[in-house]
C-alpha cells in the first residue's frame, strides 16, 4: 500500500469524466488498498481515484465514527437506482478542496449498485451520512466537485483563494 497525493482545485484532471472498469482484478485491488491508505492518512471519509489522477470509476470510503475501528466500504462502477425526493443537508467538504465548507442538499437517501473489492454485484439501501457521501464521491465520477453546487460567486472565491495557496505553497 502506498499514499498518494491526492489533487486539489483548481486542477483539470478533477473535471474528467472517470471510465468503466471492465474487471475488478489485482490492479484494482491494489489501487483500492492505495485510496484508501490515502484517504486514512489525509483524515477525510471518502476518495475517488480521480483525485489521485486515476480516472477509473472507483470509490473507497469509511464513515465509521468509532475511534480505532476501521470500516472500509468499496465501491467500484457504482450507479444509483433510486433517489428520495426529500433531501437532506450536510456541511461537506473535500480533500481535492482544501479547508473549504459548505451546507449542500442531496435526496437524503438512494439506493446503489456497485462491485464491492472482490468483483462481486451488491446493492446499497443507504441513507443518512452514507448517503451523501455515496453522492458527494460519485459526483468525482462525472468531474463534479461540491462547490459546483453553490453560486458563481461562492465558487469563484474560493477557487481563487485555493489558487492563491497553491501559489504559496511549496509542498516538499
Ligand atoms: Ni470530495
Amino acid at each position: 500500500m502506498a499514499v498518494k497525493t491526492i489533487l486539489t482545485e483548481p486542477n483539470q484532471l478533477l473535471r474528467q469524466v472517470s471510465k468503466p472498469v471492465n474487471k475488478v482484478g489485482k490492479e484494482e485491488q491494489q489501487l483500492m488498498d492505495d485510496m484508501l491508505e490515502t484517504m486514512y492518512s489525509a483524515t477525510g471519509i471518502g476518495l475517488a481515484a480521480i483525485q489521485i489522477g486515476i480516472p477509473k470509476r472507483i470509490i473507497v470510503m469509511d464513515i465509521s465514527k468509532e475511534e480505532g475501528k476501521k470500516e472500509p466500504r468499496y465501491f467500484v462502477n457504482p450507479v444509483i437506482k433510486n433517489k428520495d425526493p426529500l433531501k437532506a443537508t450536510y456541511e461537506e467538504g473535500c480533500l481535492s478542496v482544501p479547508d473549504q465548507f459548505a451546507e449542500i442538499d442531496r435526496p437524503s437517501k438512494c439506493e446503489v449498485e456497485y462491485l464491492d473489492y472482490h468483483g462481486n454485484k451488491k446493492l446499497v439501501k443507504a441513507d443518512g451520512l452514507l448517503a451523501t457521501c455515496i453522492q458527494h464521491e460519485m459526483d468525482h465520477l462525472e468531474g463534479i466537485l461540491f462547490i459546483d453546487y453553490l453560486s458563481k460567486l461562492k465558487r469563484s472565491m474560493i477557487i481563487k483563494k485555493l489558487s492563491k495557496l497553491k501559489l504559496n505553497t511549496a509542498v516538499l
